[in-house]
């Protein structure tokens, strides 16, 4: 094993050192990843330099990929790599400008929910020196562990209805959203998925609430006026700042992120002329719940301490 793990000290993050991730990656530093990942939640890897194929090749490990649903603003070569950006070249924005501009978890909409998303800093803006467009994290387990334990069992069970039409149509009511409203095909591509309000993080085996205010629609087993109210007290509650977590970025970043055990929002802090690029990869939890995939990963890692 070659990597260093440096936690943050804070409710979420850690800075992963001594690795060059363009590299082939060994089946014992996936394992520290993995484990740090369970830990941390969020982790930063500072200094590299991906391509598109080396993003994708680097994110296959945790899981499959998926594809944007217009099929827009992907890396001309490698369709998986997606650009997020406020650049415009020749009258034409270079990426989708607004993604993740609110509280959410990516892919809580779909069958196969998300495991994490690999960012990589390209350009950052900034101002006087500092650096915007900041990725703010909110810790469900923390958030899970501090409910009320009425609360607790008496949703222990309930499932949440997800759908990505939610968090489309709010950004989209956004003044300048270049966002069309979805077409019936892409609704169908993309319909509503229920998941446990509740789940296991297949990492820690640790509680997380799973429902967040981007996608999160209903609470299946409860009448539609108790379920608004229950879900309003959890998304004001999930998003204390004793939960959250702030990540700044400096290029060169690729960021890895839980999906299971977090919720994100994309800073919107910096204006039309200050250039902030990120590429991504979405990874589907395809197999992160699998056992063996899981301890074949961590017993690698800790054959070679
Ligand atoms: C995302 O929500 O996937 C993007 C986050 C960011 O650009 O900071």
């Amino acid at each position: 094993m070659t990597l260093t793990v440096v936690p943050t000290g804070e409710t979420l993050g850690a800075t992963v050192k001594d690795i060059d991730l363009s590299a082939p990656l060994a089946q014992e530093d996936f394992g520290e990843i993995l484990l740090a990942l369970g830990h941390f939640g969020v982790l930063r890897f500072p200094d590299q330099n991906l391509d598109a194929r080396a993003l994708k090749q680097f994110s296959e490990r945790f899981g499959g990929l998926q594809v944007s649903l217009s099929g827009m603003y992907t890396d001309p070569e490698v369709r998986e790599v997606m650009i997020l950006s406020n650049i415009v070249e020749d009258g034409k924005p270079i990426g989708l400008a607004d993604a993740g501009q609110d509280w959410h978890t990516d892919m809580s909409y779909n069958a196969v929910i998300g495991f994490v998303n690999v960012l990589h800093g390209v350009k950052v803006p900034r101002r006087n020196g500092e650096p915007l467009g900041a990725t703010e994290f909110a810790n469900m387990r923390a958030a899970y562990e501090d409910l009320p334990s009425d609360l607790k069992e008496r949703l222990a069970g309930m499932t949440v209805t997800h759908d990505f039409n939610k968090f489309w149509e709010n950004m989209r009511s956004r003044e300048g959203s270049r966002r069309p409203p979805l077409t019936e095909e892409q609704r169908r591509r993309r319909p509503p998925a229920v998941h446990p309000i509740f789940l296991t993080h297949p990492i820690t085996g640790e509680k997380v609430l799973y429902a967040n205010p981007g996608y999160a629609e209903r609470i299946n087993e409860l009448d539609e006026e108790e379920s608004r109210e229950t879900l309003a007290f959890l998304f004001e509650h999930q998003l204390k700042p004793k939960y959250r977590y702030t990540h700044r970025w400096t290029e060169g970043d690729v960021l890895v992120w839980d999906h299971i055990g977090t919720l994100h929002n994309a800073v919107a802090d910096y204006g039309p002329d200050e250039h902030r690029l990120m590429k991504r990869c979405q990874v589907y939890a395809d197999r992160i719940f699998d056992p063996a995939f899981v301890k074949a990963a961590l017993s690698a890692s800790a054959a070679h301490p």
